[in-house]
């Protein structure tokens, strides 16, 4: 699909805040997880409107395992309910909706939901959806090497051959473009183990706005500053394709 330049390609967003907009309404902090999962349908929509062909989003992190565990628990019965309830409408919509993580401690049925919902094929997806569930940065990193050392072990691979491309082919959302924007809501100015390698030159955008509160014009205002950037990717501005005007 052809579509300005000034749009990204991927988006990757950590969506953070949830408790604490729970927590300015008194409320407890699960009902601000019900809240996210709403934000959640927002940004979905609003990359199906803008033709953003993909959007990753941290839903929960390999540390988040280590929450008190009604939190916990409430979070996995969040998960298996918009499972339940989403992924049809989702595929209607032409979504496909992945997973990266560790999702060996995710209750059976949500793994079972999991598995499900990505093997769904849909001949030409108009978003790639994918969750980072049980996803840390550090372990993808890991996973990655692991999975090269076991090449080299089974005489498929020599070390010579490990460079940037074969580790980025072992990396999660290798299929993809790399994020090209990443938003994190919520006020904090961190990637939190979040997609480290795959983030090496992505635009970050901050905002104070909590994850729940995000809308439309948001997103607009964060599209239009990206839009505004200049990605040099280590070079300098001369050496850079001359912006088409209308990206001006
Ligand atoms: C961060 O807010 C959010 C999470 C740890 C969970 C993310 C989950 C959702 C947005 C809901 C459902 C998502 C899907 C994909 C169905 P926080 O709890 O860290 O907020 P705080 O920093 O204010 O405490």
């Amino acid at each position: 699909m052809s579509h300005s330049a000034a749009l990204p390609n991927h988006l990757a967003v950590i969506m953070d805040g949830n408790g604490r907009w729970a927590k300015q309404r008194q409320r407890p902090r699960t009902l601000g997880h019900r809240a996210g999962a709403r934000a959640v349908r927002t940004i979905v929509e609003y990359c199906l409107k803008r033709g953003i062909p993909a959007l990753t989003l941290f839903a929960f992190s390999s540390e988040n395992w280590n929450r008190p565990e009604d939190e916990v628990g409430a979070l996995m019965r969040l998960f298996l309910r918009v499972l339940e309830s989403e992924v049809e409408e989702l595929t209607r919509q032409q979504v496909h909706l992945r997973f990266i993580g560790d999702r060996s401690r995710f209750p059976e049925g949500i793994r079972a939901r999991m598995g499900a919902a990505e093997a769904i094929r849909l001949p030409s997806p108009k978003l790639t959806l994918t969750l980072a569930a049980g996803y840390g940065g550090r372990a993808d990193l890991a996973q990655a090497a692991r999975r090269l050392a076991e090449r080299v072990q089974a005489g498929t691979l020599r070390p010579d051959q490990i460079d940037e491309a074969t580790l980025g082919e072992a990396m999660s959302l290798a299929d993809l473009p790399p994020p090209d924007l990443f938003i994190r809501t919520g006020g904090e100015h961190r990637i939190s183990n979040f997609l480290l390698w795959q983030l090496a030159y992505t635009e970050l955008w901050f905002t104070d706005v909590l994850w729940p509160d995000l809308d439309d014009a948001l997103l607009d205002t964060a599209i239009a500053d990206f839009a505004g950037r200049e990605r040099r990717f280590g070079l300098i501005s001369e050496q850079l394709p001359t912006p088409a005007l209308e990206a001006r």
